[in-house]
This record gives C-alpha cells, structure tokens and sequence, in this order.
C-alpha cells in the first residue's frame, strides 16, 4: 500500500519542489502533533490563520452545532441566515461608523477580488494602485496588484491600469490622483518580511485619497484579528479605510473572508448590473459561526492585551548570533538572517527540535514568526532558547 507521504508526493498538485511535507495528525492550543506523536510548537500559526490555537474549543462546538442544524443552503445572499447575520453585527461592532456593510466571501484573494471590482464599480474608474512588494492573493486580479514581479511575469496579461507605489514612501503619494480607482495597502506588510509605516506616512495616504476621490483599501487578511495588538492594525494609525479586507485568522480555522464597506459603497454590486459578485460558498454557515466563536474569544480572553509584551519577550530572549534585525508589529514579527541559506539551515534544524517556523515570500532571508496569540510567557522563553542554539 502507497504510504501518505507517496500519495502527496504523486497525486496531490505540487506548489514547490520541496514541500515541508509534515505529517501531522492533530492540533491543539500552539502544538501540532506529527508521526509518533512528535510534538511541533507551531511559531508560524498556519500563516497568520490560528490566532487564537488550533482547535479551540468554542469554535470546535460553534461548528458541531451549526453543522447539525444546516450547512449550505443557497448561494451568498438571496436568504437570511443566522450565523451570517449574527457575525455581519459582531464585525461591525469592532469597526468605525462607515464600515457597516459586509460582504462574506471564502478567502482572502476573494475578499481582494470583491474589493477591486468595487472600487472600479462605486467610482467608474479603472485605474487601480498597490505598493511594491505587496500580497494581497493569488488569483488573476489579486496577482495584478501584486508588487512582485518575480512570481507575476508567467501569467501575463494581467489586469490593465495597475501603478504601484513605494511603500511608507510619501513621494510616490502624488501618483495617486483622480483617475485612480483605489489604492490598496496591507497596513502592515507581511510577504515584504513585516514591513512597518510610519503613522504621518499613512495619514498622509488617507489625505491623499481624500483629496483626488480615490477609495483606501487596506488589506488587514494578515495584520488584523489582533495579531498586531488591535483587533484591527489600522486602529494604531488613526485613519479608516474606505473598503477592509479580511481573511486568515477570522474564521478560527476555518475558511471564510470578508469586504467591509459602507452601505452607500457596498450598494452599486446590487445593480447595473444586478450580482456585482457572486459566490456559491461565501459566508458559509459553519465558517460564520467558527468566526463569531473567534471574535468572542479574542475579545472575552483579552488576547490582544498581551501582543505587545509577548513580542517583547522575542525580541528579548531570540538571542541567535546570525540576526542582523527584528522588525514586528505586536506578534507579527520578522527576524532577519544574512542570507536565505543561513536562515533555511536554521529553520531546517528547528523542525527537527519540534519548532516550526518559514520565511516571507518575498523576503527569504527573514524568519517568519507568528505564533497563536495565546502562546504562554514560558512557551516563548522556551522555544526563544532552542532557536538561539540553533
Ligand atoms: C496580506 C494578504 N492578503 C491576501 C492574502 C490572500 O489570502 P488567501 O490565501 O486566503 O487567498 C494573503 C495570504 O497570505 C495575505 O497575506
């Protein structure tokens, strides 16, 4: 009989070839429990989804519960559901007044690709403007705003009418101007190796799309649900977005995203035409409700009241000779190595000792660590001590 590791191997499509390929058989809290029941401390949180661990147990029962009741019933939109609108009110009550509209998609490039036909849709623009080195998802219209040009250039053509800007970059704001569509910036970036701006920086952004009429798009799919110690990152800078993009850690594990906007924006997908987007799955009951379990325990355990001390517990105890710097945002942090080799060895010996950590996709000399955000005091010390000796 084909082992598991042989059937992945040949039958499931391959992204790369060198796969992790870590068999793992359950989840619970910040731990993964792979073949013979080795224990792996998950740094990385399955790429900024488990923020509050893996399996919590509120989301576990939202789920069994909500699955006994009903699961998909109707493409998104046409009927009320319960776990759709419950979570819609929990979500607005985290965000300021004009975000009360929102659109419940399957992911984050999904949530990405709403967004962008959106803006062009509410302002009858096309042009649309993203920052060099920016993520925001993989399919084609995601892939367009994406600010890398490595990964992009075998899939032309892409969407026409794409500019990108430096990010943090206050210069490059006066490309912005009234044929411009939206502007659409991670507000912190993730796949550029966590990449901080500074606060005048993105209130001048704010101001900039105000004066030419352009649509602020900030993509928190990575930063938001508390990973950077506000249940959103923007909340740190002082400014409201036009359009949020959610995704990743919402659903607690499971896949669900969301567009948020104002009713006045949200409104132009429901006619000329009529399904300005359509999903079959988006907003599924059983991801709603595993979202809104999410949103209560980020809120009722306080999880981000403790981001910003955690971090400094990294920063403090991950005392590795190879680091050049540390950058973060609350527990979304980037510990740079002289060159991608030095950090895979690294990060290689990690896995063995039960630590798993990655790199950035667009910056592989960086360790990725992003941790569940109820990862103890002693956890961090602990895995700070065998990274450091590795
Ligand atoms: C900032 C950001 N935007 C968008 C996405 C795309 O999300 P998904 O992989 O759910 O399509 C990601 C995923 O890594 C991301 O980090």
């Amino acid at each position: 009989m084909l082992t598991n590791r042989q059937l992945f191997l040949d039958h499931l499509a391959q992204t790369s070839d060198s796969p992790l390929a870590l068999q793992i058989e359950r989840a619970s809290g910040v731990y993964m429990y792979g073949e013979n029941d080795k224990r792996y401390l998950d740094l990385i949180s399955g790429i900024g989804v488990s923020n509050i661990g893996h399996c919590h147990p509120k989301v576990v029962q939202a789920i069994q519960e909500q699955s006994s009741k009903y699961m998909h019933l109707m493409v998104y939109g046409e009927f009320i559901q319960t776990p759709q609108v419950r979570l819609a009110a929990q979500l607005i009550e985290t965000l300021p007044q004009n975000l009360d509209a929102v659109y419940l998609v399957n992911s984050g490039s999904e949530a990405t690709e709403g967004a962008l036909k959106l803006a062009k849709r509410y302002t009858g623009r096309r042009e649309i403007i993203s920052c060099k080195n920016a993520y925001h998802g993989s399919s084609h219209g995601a892939l367009s705003i994406m600010g890398n040009e490595f990964f992009k250039q075998a899939f032309r053509p892409l969407l026409p009418g794409i500019k990108h800007i430096g990010y943090n970059n206050p210069e490059d704001l006066s490309l912005i101007t009234e044929q411009t569509a939206a502007v659409v910036v991670e507000t912190i970036q993730g796949e550029a190796g966590i990449r901080v701006a500074d606060k005048d920086y993105m209130q001048a952004l704010r101001q900039r799309c105000n004066y030419t009429g352009t649509l602020l798009i900030l993509d928190e799919i990575q930063c938001g649900f508390g990973r950077t110690g506000t249940f959103w990152a923007f909340e740190q800078y002082g400014i409201t977005p036009d359009i949020l993009l959610t995704a990743k850690g919402m659903g607690g594990g499971m896949p669900i995203g969301a567009f948020i906007s104002s009713k006045e924006i949200m409104h132009t997908l429901s006619h000329n035409p009529v399904l300005g987007h359509i999903t079959t799955f988006g907003g599924h009951p059983v991801s709603c409700v595993a979202a809104s379990a999410c949103i209560e325990v980020i809120l009722e355990e306080k999880l981000t009241e403790h981001v910003s001390r955690k971090a400094d517990l990294f920063k403090k105890h991950f005392n590795h000779p190879g680091i050049k710097e540390i950058r973060n945002a609350g527990l979304m942090m980037a510990a740079e190595f002289e060159s991608y080799p030095v950090l895979k060895k690294i990060i290689d010996h990690a896995i063995t000792k039960g630590i798993l950590t990655d790199w950035f996709l667009f910056c592989d000399n960086s360790m990725r660590i992003a941790p569940p955000l109820i990862i103890t005091d002693e956890e961090i010390i602990e895995a700070c001590a065998v990274l450091s000796g590795c």
